[in-house]
């Protein structure tokens, strides 16, 4: 189920414009194979948020075969990405794609559990100030473990920091209390609306959920101005 109409997703996305040519070869080999990468609108727009941000280090949590965290490094030609996949099959064909593309050199690679990397990376920035945080970040990876996700990459985050959720509204399930699919799913579905009360609870945090895509949470750390 499309999250808004159907008439109106079609109408926005027919005025997208891939990047480049290359990297809309890249959207129809994992559309062709089902890959689920970022929407053509939830891609217009990332490209709109990013020209305002203009973040220097973006945290990718779910990379399956590279795509977005490509599509971050092309389009900031001197930010730094960092992406995290646990998925064996999607690691061998994302780290082929960023050998493919000279914006590749620019992406870390981790491959393994977000959560188990995401506390090393925690460990590492305590034992070493130096190391960079992250202005920006982006969750599309798990949808029951949001929550996780998103506690830990805070703490990598520099003050004032973005941080986009993906499929936020999973399908229109979210609101739709008729809604009697797989178990997978209900978890999902129970998980993500723990995962957005949250946000929306917290008052040191900006948050906005948006109906585009699949739905986006948009959110801003507000401790800018804390000692
Ligand atoms: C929707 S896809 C990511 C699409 C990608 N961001 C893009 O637009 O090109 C989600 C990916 O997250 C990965 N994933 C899910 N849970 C994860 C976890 N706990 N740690 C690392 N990767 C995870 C899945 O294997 C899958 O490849």
């Amino acid at each position: 189920m499309n999250i808004t109409n159907d008439k109106i997703i079609a109408f926005i996305e027919s005025y997208y414009k891939s990047i480049d040519d290359e990297m809309e070869g890249l959207r129809k080999k994992n559309e062709d194979k089902g890959i689920p990468i970022i929407l053509r609108e939830t891609e217009n727009f990332l490209s709109f948020i990013l020209s305002l941000v203009k973040p220097k280090h973006i945290l990718e949590i779910g990379t399956a075969y590279g795509y977005s965290a490509l599509f971050f490094a092309k389009t900031l030609p001197n930010a730094e990405i960092t992406t995290i996949e646990r998925s064996q099959q999607m690691v061998s064909v994302a780290s082929a794609n960023f050998e493919c593309f000279p914006a590749g050199e620019r992406i870390n690679f981790y491959d393994g559990d977000a959560s188990k990397i995401l506390d090393s990376m925690i460990e590492d920035h305590s034992a070493n100030s130096d190391l960079d945080l992250y202005d920006f970040v982006f969750i599309d990876a798990s949808k029951s473990h949001y929550r996780e996700f998103f506690d830990k990459a805070e703490k990598l985050c520099k003050p004032g920091a973005i941080i986009i959720c993906d499929n936020i509204l999973i399908h229109g399930w979210i609101v739709d209390r008729s809604y009697e699919g797989g178990k997978r799913h209900r978890t999902n579905i129970k998980y993500m609306k723990q995962f957005i009360d949250y946000i929306q609870e917290r008052d040191d945090l900006t948050v906005s959920i948006i109906s585009s895509g699949d739905g986006l949470a948009l959110i801003k750390l507000n401790n800018e101005y804390k000692n």
